[in-house]
Order: structure tokens, then C-alpha cells, then sequence
């Protein structure tokens, strides 16, 4: 039944009640009797109260529930219901604010989902991020900006920026991006436990009238990027100055040669001696850097080829037993013979002057220095031991750099570049194998090689 078709019926019934009392009261008047008055007031009594109870029941009630569930609906609670039987114009009110509160429950949802969307990504971003509004107060900082300046939100979140941060060339850039409106981009260096590098970029945030609502500060780690910056500038210097040894000497006795009569003979011979070991130096270090950038390139690629440990053990152990001959230094070769794996070629036997050489150059007389190769699971173990000077616990970590030489002087004197085992590291590395090194000083070193067993593909870096 519809409300403007129930008032007109109400309407009706109270005419007809009318109409039944006043009929009640002049038949009780005519009759005298009031026992009819009495029946016609009662009647009336209960029919009034039927409609009451009825009114109240399709309509009070319900507008009252529907007072409360929109009383949660605005408190937040969108989960709120009506349920009431009712039908007509209130079964569609009903209706209407059961949509209405499931749509308020999915855009409520939604708005979660995105405000966790948003917040995963703040707090996972790899720079630290700091919201800062109009007037200098904090609003938010993630995990990561906690993580440089330490403490925890609440020591930040409502705090003034320069009263909570004391970072001067930070409260500069905040200063610039509000007085500018523009991105603001400097670097910053913090010292923690360590001395860490940042590029920070102040940006400014607008509402949609374009007025400044407050600024965003976004801290980039770039240790990393100065480290090998760092290094790049090292290596340049380091090239330089073991150029500039030989080449000195070489000007200087050559020079020396020049000015002088060629009559004493044997100083000539000594001098040209110099300069032949000098050049000879020169031409060693030129190999392993151009060795080196060729191992660097981007592009480096392997030649893999199948090889048989034996051959290659035979080709480089000539030399390299002369040299040991030379040194006083047995060398002993212990491996199986039917080793073959696929490797760059050049490389594995690179691998092997190089450590040999090392342990040669680097083992007192009467020492021993051994080989030795074997095929393990998946992969193939070579080992190079040797009785010599040892290399110190604390230059271990140092020991594959380009250039890094325990003892500068004694190295020289062997010839040494300091960029054998980096050489090696990088061999090793191309063909995703492992090196380790153990080493205790005058007892001697053990360096360990594990290729994996390459299947017969070429590769790339
Ligand atoms: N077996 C070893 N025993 C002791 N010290 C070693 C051994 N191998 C390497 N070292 C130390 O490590 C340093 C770096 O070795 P690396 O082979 O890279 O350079 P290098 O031998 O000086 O020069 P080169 O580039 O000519 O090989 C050496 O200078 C030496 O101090
Ligand atoms: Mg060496």
C-alpha cells in the first residue's frame, strides 16, 4: 500500500469512526441507554488503537531504523543494514539506504585498497621520502628516510622540520623548493656508522589551484655510484703512476746513455739492461690491462671449447716449472687424468700462470708449490697451494683488486703488476664459477677454483 493512497484511507476511516460515534451518541441519546454509548466508545477505542499500532508499525518503526542505520552510515560504519518487512513507498526508502550503504562500503573498500596501494609503495621505495606541508610540519617520513636519520615516526610526524632535523644543507634545499616552486636537486653526505651518499630532490606539491600545499624530499643512496666513481678516479692514478716508474727509468738511463761517450761498456750494457727489464715491465703491464678491459666489456664473451685439463696443464707447466727451478721451489701436479670440461681456453690456462706464478714468485726457497685438479659433482676444483710468505687475515678482502699489493716494494721486484688476481677473479666470474682464498702468514696460501660443468653452449657474460 502506497503512502498517498494509505492518508486518503485514514482519512476515510476517521470520517467513518466519526460517523459511527456520532450515530452511537443520538441512538444512545434517543434510546437512553448507555450501554450502546458504551459499545460505541469502546469500538472506537479499539479501532483507534489498531490504526495506531498499525501506523507506528509500517511507519514510525521503520523511519526510526532507518534514523539509526543512517546514524552509523555517518559515524562510518558502512557495514550497517535495514532489515524491516515492510512494502510500498518504505520497503523502496529501505531499499534505497541499503544501496546507498553498500556503495558507501565499496568506496570506502576501495579507498583502502588504494591507501594501502600507496603506502606499500612509500614505505618499499628504495629512498628515503619525507612530506613536509606549507607551514614546515612533517606529515609523513617511510621506512627507508628512518632508516638514514634513525628514530622512529613519532619522533618526526607534527614536529617543524628545522626544529626536528639538523641537517643544514637539508633545511636549505626545503627552503629553496618552497621559494623557488621548483625541483631542487643537491647531494648530501651522512655519517653513520659509515659514511653514506645521498641525492636528494626537494619537489613542490600543488593543490588544483595551483598554490603551494607543502614539499616532498626524496633521499637516493648513491654510496655505491661513489664508490665506483672512487675507483675509477684510483684506477686512473694507479695506471698513471705504474706508468710513470718504468717509464722515468727508461728516460733517465736512456738520457744518461745519450749524454755519455759509449766507452765504458759495461755501464752501457747495465743501463740498457735497465731499460730492457723496464720496457719489459711496461709491456707486462699494458697486456694485463688491456686483459682486463677486454674481461670488463660488456659484451665479454667466452669461447667455450672442450678442453682436456691434461693439455692445458702441459702447455703452460714448461715455463712455469723453469721458473720454480729458478726460485728453488718444487712444483707438484696432482690431478685426474681424464678431466675435460667446457671453458674459454685462454682463460683457464691464464688462470693457472697467474696462480702458479704467484705461488712461485711469492714461495722462499726450498718451498712447495702444488696443482691440483679434480672433477667434483657439478663442477670442476682447482687448487693452487703453496709454502710461501702468506698473505696477512686483513689484506685478504683487499687481495683481487686491480693494483693491490701486500708488499708494493717486494711485488716489484718480482715483476708484479698487482693485477694477476684480478684478472683471475674476472675469469672465474665470466665462467660463473666461485674463488676462495685461505692464506696464514709464513705457513703459506690455498687458493680454490670451482668451475661449473658447462654444457656445450656458448654463453654469454
Ligand atoms: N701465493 C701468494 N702468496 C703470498 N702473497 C701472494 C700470493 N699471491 C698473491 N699474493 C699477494 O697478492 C698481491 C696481488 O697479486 P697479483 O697476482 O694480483 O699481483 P702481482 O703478483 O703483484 O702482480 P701480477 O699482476 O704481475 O701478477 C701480490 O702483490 C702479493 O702481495
Ligand atoms: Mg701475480
Amino acid at each position: 500500500m502506497r503512502l498517498d493512497s494509505f492518508q486518503p484511507m485514514i482519512r476515510y476511516a476517521l470520517i467513518i469512526l466519526g460517523i459511527v460515534i456520532l450515530t452511537g451518541i443520538v441512538i444512545a441519546q434517543f434510546m437512553s441507554n448507555y450501554f450502546v454509548l458504551f459499545l460505541v466508545l469502546l469500538t472506537e477505542y479499539i479501532i483507534l488503537m489498531m490504526m495506531l499500532h498499525y501506523v507506528y508499525d509500517k511507519y514510525v518503526k521503520p523511519i526510526k531504523k532507518a534514523t539509526s542505520t543512517l546514524d552509523e552510515l555517518v559515524k562510518g560504519n558502512f557495514s550497517a543494514r535495514m532489515h524491516h518487512p515492510v512494502t510500498g513507498s518504505m520497503a523502496d526508502l529501505l531499499m534505497k539506504i541499503n544501496k546507498l550503504a553498500r556503495s558507501l562500503s565499496e568506496l570506502s573498500l576501495n579507498e583502502k585498497i588504494q591507501a594501502e596501494q600507496l603506502t606499500t609503495v612509500i614505505e618499499n621505495i628504495q629512498s628515503g621520502l619525507v612530506l613536509i606541508d606549507e607551514r614546515g610540519y612533517i606529515h609523513l617520513v617511510n621506512k627507508n628516510f628512518l632508516s638514514i636519520f634513525g628514530g622512529t615516526e613519532q619522533d618526526y610526524i607534527g614536529y617543524l622540520y628545522y626544529d626536528i632535523l639538523d641537517n643544514e644543507k637539508i633545511h636549505k634545499m626545503i627552503q629553496q623548493t618552497f621559494l623557488y616552486e621548483e625541483n631542487i636537486k643537491d647531494s648530501i653526505v651522512i655519517e653513520n656508522d659509515t659514511r653514506q651518499y645521498f641525492e636528494i630532490i626537494g619537489a613542490p606539491i600543488f593543490d588544483n589551484r595551483n598554490l603551494l600545499k607543502g614539499a616532498v624530499l626524496v633521499l637516493y643512496d648513491i654510496t655505491e655510484m661513489k664508490k665506483l666513481e672512487t675507483m675509477r678516479k684510483d684506477f686512473v692514478a694507479n695506471v698513471s703512476h705504474e706508468l710513470k716508474t718504468p717509464i722515468t727509468s727508461i728516460r733517465g738511463f736512456s738520457e744518461t746513455l745519450l749524454d755519455d761517450d759509449l766507452n765504458d761498456k759495461e755501464t752501457a750494457k747495465h743501463f740498457l739492461s735497465i731499460i730492457n727489464e723496464e720496457s719489459k715491465r711496461l709491456q707486462a703491464l699494458i697486456a694485463d690491462l688491456l686483459t682486463l678491459s677486454k674481461l670488463e666489456k660488456d659484451d665479454s664473451r667466452l669461447e667455450l671449447s672442450e678442453i682436456q685439463m691434461k693439455k692445458i696443464v702441459d702447455e703452460v707447466i714448461p715455463v712455469l716449472k723453469q721458473k720454480a727451478i729458478h726460485h728453488g721451489v718444487r712444483l707438484t701436479i696432482d690431478m685426474d687424468q681424464d678431466i675435460s670440461f667446457y671453458a674459454d681456453r685462454n682463460g683457464i690456462k691464464q688462470i693457472l700462470i697467474n696462480l702458479l706464478g704467484n705461488s712461485i714468485d711469492y714461495t722462499p726457497r726450498d718451498g712447495e708449490v702444488i696443482l691440483l685438479a679434480e672433477q667434483q659433482n657439478d663442477s670442476i676444483r682447482l687448487m693452487v697451494r703453496d709454502t710461501g710468505i702468506g698473505i696477512p687475515q686483513e689484506a685478504l678482502p683487499r687481495i683481487f683488486e686491480r693494483f693491490y699489493r701486500v708488499d708494493k716494494a717486494r711485488s716489484r721486484n718480482t715483476g708484479g703488476t698487482g693485477l694477476g688476481l684480478a684478472i683471475v677473479k674476472h675469469i672465474v666470474e665470466l665462467h660463473k664459477g666461485k674463488i676462495e682464498i685461505q692464506s696464514t702468514v709464513n705457513v703459506g696460501t690455498t687458493i680454490n677454483i670451482y668451475l661449473p660443468l658447462i654444457k656445450k653452449t656458448l654463453s654469454n657474460h
